[in-house]
């Protein structure tokens, strides 16, 4: 399937700012690095990839407004659209040496998530999707996972880090949802973790306590891939709330379900 020219646009400054993500990684000791609050964690890595994505598409789209992790809210004379921007997603992976990160750029048109791109360099896998045309990894469609038990699944999640345990009931449903599921992982990058339930590797995924730049190209990813998003009581509230969970329709009502009851004795 031909690439429109804005989702071409999207795909050429994820690359670029991947192959600097990919030069930084192999020099991770050398970076300067500096935290945003306890557990939080910046480096130069994130800002240099912040500024070639933010030049590239500027440079493209003159005036489209920016919301972007590291430099905030951007505006623009264009207010009907703007670009949704995460320039390194698994900051605390990438700094480990965790070949597990990623670029994340979602469009919005007129409030609606209209593209998206998220890249894996470490991996050179490119996850795309624009609205009504589908999602693709490196050229291949992308389908949620079939599967329908939940006994049968792995579904992904995220661990508050430190200065983030504030989600009260999180302990509880991780409980709930490991008594009833396959496996559960947490891999360190939110955007990843929505374009592998999008390309079928995890059958689900939940997190709390996440920014519209963690979700936006991934929550089109999967919807485009046949898959359901929303936020936990099934609302399309995931920017407001930084909560989603996603999944198949069968699984993402499941997990819902699941998310929703008090701690189950064992
Ligand atoms: C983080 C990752 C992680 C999630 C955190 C995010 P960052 O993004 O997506 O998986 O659990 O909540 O903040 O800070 O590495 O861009
Ligand atoms: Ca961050
Ligand atoms: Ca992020
Ligand atoms: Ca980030």
């Amino acid at each position: 399937m031909p690439r429109s020219a804005i989702l071409n646009v999207m795909v050429q400054a994820a690359m670029k700012a991947g192959r600097s993500l990919a030069r930084d990684f192999g020099e991770v000791q050398n970076l300067q690095v500096s935290l945003k609050g306890p557990g939080d964690f910046v480096s130069q890595a994130d800002h240099k990839a912040e500024e070639i994505i933010h030049a590239e598409l500027s440079r493209a789209r003159p005036g489209y407004a920016f919301l972007m992790e590291e430099r905030g809210e951007v505006s623009g004379e264009d207010d009907q659209h703007r670009w949704i921007v995460d320039p390194l997603d698994g900051t605390t992976n990438f700094l480990h040496g965790l070949p597990i990160f990623s670029i994340s750029i979602g469009l919005e048109r007129q409030g609606q998530i209209v593209a998206g791109v998220i890249y894996n360099p470490a991996m050179d896998e490119l996850y795309t999707a624009e609205r009504g045309g589908g999602a693709f990894m490196n050229d291949r469609r992308l389908r949620v996972a079939s599967r329908t038990k939940l006994t049968d699944t792995v579904i992904g999640t995220g661990v508050p880090h430190l200065g983030r345990g504030h989600h009260g009931n999180y302990l509880i449903e991780l409980r709930n949802v490991m008594a009833e599921v396959s496996g559960v992982r947490r891999l360190g990058s939110a955007a990843l973790d929505l374009a592998y339930v999008a390309a079928g590797r995890m059958d689900g995924f939940w997190e709390h306590a996440l920014s519209p730049w963690d979700m936006a190209a991934g929550i089109l990813m999967i919807r485009e891939a046949g898959g359901f998003v929303s936020d936990p009581a099934g609302g399309n509230g995931m920017f407001e709330s930084g909560s989603i969970v996603a999944g198949n329709e069968i699984i993402h009502r499941a997990l819902l379900k699941t998310l929703k009851k008090p701690l189950v004795p064992r």
